[in-house]
């Protein structure tokens, strides 16, 4: 395969425009329990047709309020990830954000903060939203503290919203603000919630 396109470029990760090429690893990212609960979701079975017609639409750009990037690893740009902002086009200039680290031996290395960050930046800059806001598990502190290490803060819990393979969990909402962003650095805890 070629060199992947790369959009922006950090020091751990480099993130890029999503590619039918990474269909077969997103299909076993899609098939790993652990990940899709952490994720949020129930885990089912997920052929890799279920796979690639779920991603079709996106990998065509045809969600529109839908941004997708892959993040690679630096320095080799192997894939490790996915991260997106969606529902940008409302009139209230908000934006959800996602991200997955496929592999569990890729996680817990400061891919998904810095990616997170660099995606923050490109929301503010790039789409104009002022608020770019996520909802995580309470049971998962390693995506917690990544999102916090990126400039987002914990503004509140919907409590146990989420009964994801039989542990009843809390759904923590975090956002950050576009002015907010610009006072912090990578890496800063955020002040407590409240
Ligand atoms: C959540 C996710 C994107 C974070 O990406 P990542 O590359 O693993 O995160 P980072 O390495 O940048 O940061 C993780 C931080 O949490 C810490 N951490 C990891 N596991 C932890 C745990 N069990 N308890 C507390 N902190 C933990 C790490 O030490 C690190 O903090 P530090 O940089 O201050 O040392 C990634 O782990 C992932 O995709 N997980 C599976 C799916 C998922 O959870 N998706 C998110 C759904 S909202």
């Amino acid at each position: 395969m070629s060199e992947p396109i790369v959009l922006m470029r950090g020091e751990r990760v480099a993130l890029g425009p999503l590619h039918a090429g990474l269909l077969p690893l997103l299909a076993r990212w899609a098939n790993d329990p652990r990940t899709v609960e952490l994720g949020g979701d129930a885990f089912r079975p997920k052929p890799r047709e279920a796979v690639e017609a779920e991603w079709a639409p996106l990998l065509r750009g045809e969600r529109p309020g839908w941004a997708g990037f892959a993040i690679y690893a630096l320095p080799g740009l192997r894939p490790v990830g996915l991260a997106n902002v969606r529902d940008f086009l409302t009139p209230q200039r908000t934006a959800e954000f996602g991200i997955t680290i496929g592999d569990p031996a890729d996680r817990g290395r400061g891919y998904g903060a810095e990616a997170t960050r660099m995606l923050l930046g490109w929301a503010f800059a790039e789409l104009g939203v002022h608020n770019v806001w996520l909802d995580t598990l309470s049971t998962n502190p390693g995506a917690i503290r990544a999102y916090a290490r990126a400039g987002f803060r914990e503004i509140g819990r919907i409590r146990q919203a989420r009964r994801i393979g039989g542990v009843v969990a809390d759904l923590v909402l975090m956002e950050c603000l576009a002015t907010e962003f610009a006072g912090t650095a990578f890496g800063d805890d955020p002040p407590p919630a409240g």
